[in-house]
């Protein structure tokens, strides 16, 4: 069931001095070259006037320039993706399969550039960057085996002596693809990949703050094969294009990645067509948990506390915001907490000791600051770290945590490196695991506990899409651990998952009286 019949990446071993020496040289090339991002419909680059992307490290420093699609342009995009989908649909799920196995290899080879990219434009660290690229490496070649498995030949079905019953899937049209910046490369890709598998086409538009990788993605796409007029690249704002997007008669579906906010004008802007009626594949945000109970080991426990709420600087959708911690081993953890928070060096991801990046952007700063004043009013600063020399041209923004009494004093997902702790008696586990229900949201949850029928219960009664026991949160593997949340955190199927393809397609079932 989970396509076995391929393997994910090994991505780069960064304590392997000649892995390490080429994730350097492109880290020089990267800084060298002026990257370019322009809109690309039909394999022509059109796109407006020039738009410096800066470096989230370092903002005096220029990366590269965008030429941004205007809204124009959307209806031509996806006349070229109208036209050109049925022959790709008709191509079968093996064909495809070949074009996205070798777009998985064009990306492998990719690695060192696309990983100092993504370092670069999206201040992930490189170990970040390089798992980043793996992924997205991985979704090729998964949906690749999924297209072969699913897409290739018809199911049959029973039926009475002189009848033939099959059910077929095949592409539902033009899908828009719409991804954040978080992973500028892995999402973008693993939307991308997944419904060219399903044979439909594809206008994809990147988030605003990272189309240089994304571009550079679909050169690399588009040289292994993807066809140019199958496959568009529409560099903007959401708020520019997504309108028209959205609007287009063309349209047969959406896969979106994102906030739970713009999830919701997108669903609005899709009732109000009057044309085809059409599916939103919706992946966004979490409030996600980890219950600690009194058996948890703290020397295990604060370290995947550690990697799910500050890698990245938080700015992970599965990323930990509220470690909820028996009331027993609550000052043991959290001084340890404490000490290893000591331990981690903030600074430009281009180096490897660093452990916290920037956040994307100074809005993402400025959003984070009445959160944090909220909390300094209303919480207990448990520990805060602050920015060291070298860090003032940057996005930066200093892990902490705060101590709350209720979970209900926090009302949305806080996109950054700020931790949430709340104490609970022994004998609570229902109450907490029913507080985070309800959130309404449900992407990430994990558990630390040596006792079986605690994570049984756990999983038993917490609406989470993704729940990790006695390890970290964060990183999901494709097909491996299937991603993607409930309620407020998403419509799911499950990116990386079996189930994926389908949500893509259209079934179609064929009688045939013999
Ligand atoms: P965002 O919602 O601001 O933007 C996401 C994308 O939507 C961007 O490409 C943006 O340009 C576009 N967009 C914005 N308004 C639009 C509109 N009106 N019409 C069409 N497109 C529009 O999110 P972000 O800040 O880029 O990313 C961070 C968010 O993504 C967080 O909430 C995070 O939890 C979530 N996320 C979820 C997952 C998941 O798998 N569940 C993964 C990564 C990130
Ligand atoms: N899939 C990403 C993770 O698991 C968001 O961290």
């Amino acid at each position: 069931l989970y396509a076995p019949e391929r393997t994910n990446s090994r991505g780069l071993d960064l304590a392997d001095p000649d892995a390490l020496s080429a994730l350097d040289d492109a880290l020089v090339r990267a800084r060298e070259r002026p990257w370019r991002a322009t809109a690309v419909v039909g394999g022509r680059e059109v796109g407006g006037p020039e738009r410096e992307i800066r470096n989230p490290s370092d903002r005096r420093e220029t990366i590269g320039l965008v030429r941004e699609a205007d809204a124009a342009l959307v209806p031509e995009a996806f006349g070229l993706a109208a036209d050109a989908q049925p022959a790709w649909d008709s191509s079968g799920g093996a064909a495809r399969a070949e074009r996205l196995d070798a777009a998985g290899e064009a990306l492998e080879a990719a690695m060192p550039e696309l990983a100092g990219l993504i370092v670069r434009e999206g201040g992930r660290t490189l170990a970040d960057a390089v798992a980043e690229v793996r992924e997205a490496v991985d979704a090729c070649r998964y949906y690749a085996a999924r297209a072969r498995r699913e897409f290739a030949a018809p199911e049959r079905l029973p039926g009475p002596t002189g009848e033939s019953n099959e059910l077929w899937l095949r592409g539902r049209g033009v899908f828009a693809c719409i991804s954040p910046w978080n992973f500028p490369v892995a999402i973008f890709t693993g939307q991308v990949a997944a419904a060219l598998a399903a044979g439909n086409a594809v206008v994809a538009k990147p988030a605003r703050q990272t189309p240089l990788a994304a571009a550079h993605v679909i050169r690399l796409l588009h040289g292994a094969g993807i066809p140019a007029d199958v496959l568009h690249f529409l560099p903007g704002s959401g708020g520019r294009l997504g309108n028209a997007l959205l609007a287009d008669p063309r349209l047969a579906g959406v896969a979106f990645t994102g906030s739970t906010e713009t999830a919701w004008t997108l669903q609005q802007r899709l009732a109000e067509r009057r044309s085809a009626i059409v599916p939103l594949i919706a992946e966004t945000g979490g409030q996600n948990a980890l219950i600690a109970d009194s058996s948890a080991l703290a020397e295990q426990l604060v370290p995947d506390v550690i990697a799910s709420a500050f890698d990245s600087a938080g700015q992970r959708c599965s990323a930990l915001r509220v470690l909820f911690v028996q009331t027993d081993i609550a000052d043991r953890v959290l001084d340890l907490l404490a000490d290893a928070m000591g331990e981690l060096t903030i600074g430009d991801p281009v180096r490897l000791s660093t452990d916290i990046g920037p956040v994307i952007d100074d809005d993402a700063v400025r959003a984070l600051l009445p959160h944090d004043s909220r909390m300094r009013a209303d919480a207990r600063v448990l520990r805060e770290m602050s920015l060291p020399p070298g860090t003032e041209h940057g996005s930066f923004f200093a892990p902490r945590v705060f101590e709350l009494d209720r979970l209900d004093r926090l009302d949305r997902e806080v996109f950054g490196p700020i931790l949430h702790v709340i104490r609970y008696e022994g004998g609570a586990l229902d109450r907490v695991i029913d507080a985070v229900n309800a959130t309404g949201y449900g992407l990430t949850l994990g558990v630390h506990s040596r006792i079986e029928s605690t994570w049984q219960r756990v999983r038993e009664r917490a609406r989470a899409g993704n729940v990790y026991v006695n390890r970290n949160m964060i990183g999901a593997v494709v097909g491996v651990q299937p991603f993607g949340g409930e309620g407020l955190s998403g419509t799911g199927p499950k990116a990386g998952g079996p189930h994926y393809l389908r949500r893509f397609a259209v079934e179609r079932a064929v009688t045939v009286n013999t």
